[in-house]
C-alpha cells in the first residue's frame, strides 16, 4: 500500500460520492487528473458513501452497487492500487468522530452560509436535515484526518476547502499547531458539455459513461446535439459552444484534421455526419485503454472491493493516530 512510501509533493484526499457510473467528463476533468497526481503524491481516494445519505438515504439498496461501479471506473481511469490507497468512508467510524468533534467548532451561522448548502436546500424544497447542513464538516474531517496539504477538487468544492482551512486555522489557535491548511487544486481541463448541450449529469440521460461500449458510444455521439440553426450541410455552421467541436477539441489527437472540419463547418462544407463519425472513432480510440482495464475489473467484482478494503485497512491506523492526537488535545484521553 501505498499510505507509507515518501513521495515530495505531500499528501492528498479527495474523493467522490458514491452516486453511480462514472462518464466522460468525470474522466477528463477529473479522474485523469487524479491518475497524473499518484506518482508525486501520497493519494488518498475516498469513497463518501455517508456523505451520499445527506440527499438519499431513502435507497439502500443502491448503495453498494454504486459503490462498486464507481471503484471499477476509478480503476479503468488509471488510479493505481499499487500507487494510492483506497478508503471506505463509512468503515472508518474516525470520519464521523473527527466531525463530531469539528462541529463544536463550526458555528450554524457558518454552515447556513455555505453555497452549496443553499442551493441544495432551494433546489429540494426540503426541510434540510442536520446531515445535509453538517456535510461539509464531515468533509473537512475527511481531509484533515489525513492531514492532506492539496485538495484535488472541482470549483463548486472550494467553498467547502475554505471551511476545512478555517476549522484547521482554529483548531490550531485553540489547541496548537496541529493540521495544515489544506489548498484546492483545480485540473485544468474545461467542464465536458453532455451531449445534449446541458451539464453532463448521469440523470439527464446525456453522458456516455466509462461502462459504455464503443456501439452505444458511437450511437450516442450521432445524435449529439449540434448547431440548432444548421438544417442542411451546406448551410454556415457554428462551432463556438457547438459540443461535437468541444468533444474534438478534447479527443481528437489529430488538431489539423480538427481545424479542417472548423473551418469547412463554418463555410458550410461539411455534414455534421461525417464530424460525429470522425468524432466517434477518435472518442472510441481515446478509451480504449481505460476501456480495455475496466474490461479486466468489471469481470472480477471481489478483486475491486478487495482494492478497497485492503486500502481501507491500511488507512485505519493513519486516521487512528489523528483521532487520537485530537482526543488528547481537546482533553478527552
Ligand atoms: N463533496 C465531494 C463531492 O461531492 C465529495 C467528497 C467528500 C470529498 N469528502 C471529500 C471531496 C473530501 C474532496 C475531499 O464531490
Amino acid at each position: 500500500m501505498a499510505a507509507d512510501s515518501k513521495k515530495s509533493k505531500g499528501i492528498i484526499l479527495t474523493g467522490h460520492r458514491p452516486t453511480g457510473p462514472r462518464h466522460i467528463g468525470h474522466l477528463v476533468g477529473t479522474l485523469e487528473n487524479w491518475a497524473r497526481l499518484q506518482d508525486d503524491y501520497t493519494c488518498f481516494f475516498l469513497i463518501a458513501d455517508l456523505h451520499v445519505l445527506t440527499t438519499d438515504h431513502e435507497h439502500p439498496d443502491r448503495i453498494q452497487e454504486n459503490i462498486l461501479s464507481v471503484m471499477t471506473d476509478w480503476l479503468a481511469a488509471g488510479l493505481d492500487p499499487q500507487l494510492a490507497t483506497f478508503v471506505r468512508q463509512s468503515a472508518l467510524m474516525q470520519h464521523a468522530q473527527l466531525a463530531t468533534l469539528f462541529g463544536m467548532l463550526t458555528t450554524v451561522a457558518r454552515l447556513e452560509r455555505v453555497p452549496t448548502y443553499k442551493e441544495q436546500v432551494q433546489q429540494l424544497k426540503l426541510n434540510p436535515s442536520a446531515g445535509l447542513l453538517t456535510y461539509p464538516v464531515l468533509q473537512s474531517a475527511d481531509i484533515l484526518i489525513y492531514k492532506a496539504n492539496t485538495v484535488p477538487v472541482g470549483e463548486d468544492q472550494l467553498p467547502h476547502i475554505e471551511l476545512t482551512r478555517e476549522i484547521a486555522r482554529r483548531f490550531n489557535t485553540l489547541y496548537g499547531e496541529t493540521f495544515p491548511e489544506p489548498e484546492g487544486l483545480l485540473s485544468k481541463s474545461a467542464r465536458l458539455p453532455g451531449t445534449d448541450n446541458r451539464t453532463m449529469h448521469s440523470s439527464y440521460g446525456n453522458s456516455i459513461r466509462l461502462m459504455d461500449s464503443p456501439e452505444e458510444t458511437t450511437k450516442k455521439v450521432m445524435s449529439m446535439y449540434t448547431d440548432p440553426n444548421r438544417i442542411h450541410a451546406d448551410d454556415p455552421g457554428t462551432v463556438e459552444g457547438n459540443p461535437v467541436f468541444e468533444y474534438h477539441d478534447v479527443f481528437n489527437p489529430n488538431k489539423d484534421e480538427v481545424e479542417d472540419f472548423k473551418t469547412r463547418y463554418r463555410a458550410g462544407k461539411i455534414g455534421d455526419v461525417e464530424v460525429k463519425r470522425r468524432l466517434a472513432e477518435a472518442l472510441n480510440q481515446y478509451l480504449a485503454p481505460q476501456r480495455e482495464r475496466r474490461a479486466e475489473y468489471a469481470q472480477d467484482p471481489k478483486k475491486v472491493l478487495k482494492v478497497l478494503d485492503d486500502g481501507t485497512e491500511a488507512a485505519r491506523p493513519v486516521v487512528q493516530a489523528t483521532l487520537t492526537e485530537v482526543q488528547r488535545k481537546m482533553g478527552l484521553l
